[in-house]
């Protein structure tokens, strides 16, 4: 087992890829804090990890909330004694609004979930790192982290700060035997279109442009190996990157 003893917090493991990282880290023999706002399918993540004989316990929070990004990472000591894994999941769409049609409101909302809540769980979570000398930090980014038009502008630059983000922490926190990786998923199937709602027309068909040379969608149980690798010591000597993992959509 690669985890075997690791302690790993995944933020949105209530539904798609932070359930199946949860369930993937859990099957590897790491200790896991299934975390999201939605507490009711976060209980159910768990009681599936704990009937395959994994460890598991919920912890309701809205990484948007610094209280409850507090409470998070306190409930996890508290309960497991530390931390050593940091899976920064949980996100949602901006219904591919331009941004000539961005209100304030929608930009504050995804930064607040897809960037800020991350830049939060890092930033408690590095003094339990820097005390150890040793600690994973893993985002998932998203192929719009990288490139212009997969998705709305917020979305967008929220991305985009993500890898800023991953790669300044990575570089930055390298001597203290922490790493900071981030992955760009493709399109991949899980619930994120229920985070869509009255789409923006424009901007969705400016961003479905490109959705015809998309190879194939992706699972989250292949997203979750690519987790795994970055969050296990295969990969000792990755830092400050992001992996892609798009069966190729984004390499013409
Ligand atoms: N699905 C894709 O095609 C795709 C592609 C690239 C990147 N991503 C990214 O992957 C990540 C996971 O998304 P998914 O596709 O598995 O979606 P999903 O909707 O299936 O799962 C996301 C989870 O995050 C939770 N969540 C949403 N807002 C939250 C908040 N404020 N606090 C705590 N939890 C919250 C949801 O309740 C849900 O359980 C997101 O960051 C998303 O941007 C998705």
């Amino acid at each position: 087992m690669k985890l075997s003893g690791k302690v790993a917090v995944v933020t949105g493991a209530a539904s798609g890829m932070g359930k199946a990282i949860a369930q993937l880290f859990a099957a590897e023999g790491a200790k896991i804090v299934v975390s999201d706002h939605n507490i009711d399918n976060a209980s159910l993540v768990v009681n599936e990890i704990t009937s395959a004989g994994g460890v598991a316990f919920a912890v309701a929070a809205n990484v948007a909330k610094e209280v409850d990004v507090q409470h998070l990472i306190d409930s996890t000591v508290a309960e497991y004694g530390t931390l050593d894994i940091l899976i920064n999941n949980a996100g949602i769409m901006d219904n591919f609004v331009p941004a000539g049609d961005l209100t304030d409101e929608l930009w504050e909302r995804v930064f607040a979930v897809n960037t800020t809540g991350p830049m939060r769980t890092i930033r408690k979570s590095l003094p339990i790192f820097l005390e150890k000398n040793s600690g994973v930090i893993v985002n998932i980014a998203s192929a719009g982290g990288l490139y212009g038009s997969r998705a709305g502008a917020a979305y967008t630059a929220a991305k985009h700060a993500v890898v800023g983000l991953t790669k300044n922490v990575g570089f930055q926190y390298a001597p203290k035997g922490i790493r900071c990786n981030a992955i760009a998923p493709g399109g991949v199937a899980t619930n994120i279109s229920t985070s869509i709602n009255a789409p923006n027309a424009f901007g969705m068909e400016r961003a479905m442009v490109g959705m015809q040379i998309n190879p194939r969608t992706g699972s989250a149980e292949e997203i979750a190996k690519v987790a795994l690798f970055l969050a296990s010591d295969d990969s000792s000597f990755v830092n400050g990157t992001v992996v892609t993992a798009d069966a190729g959509w984004t390499a013409y």
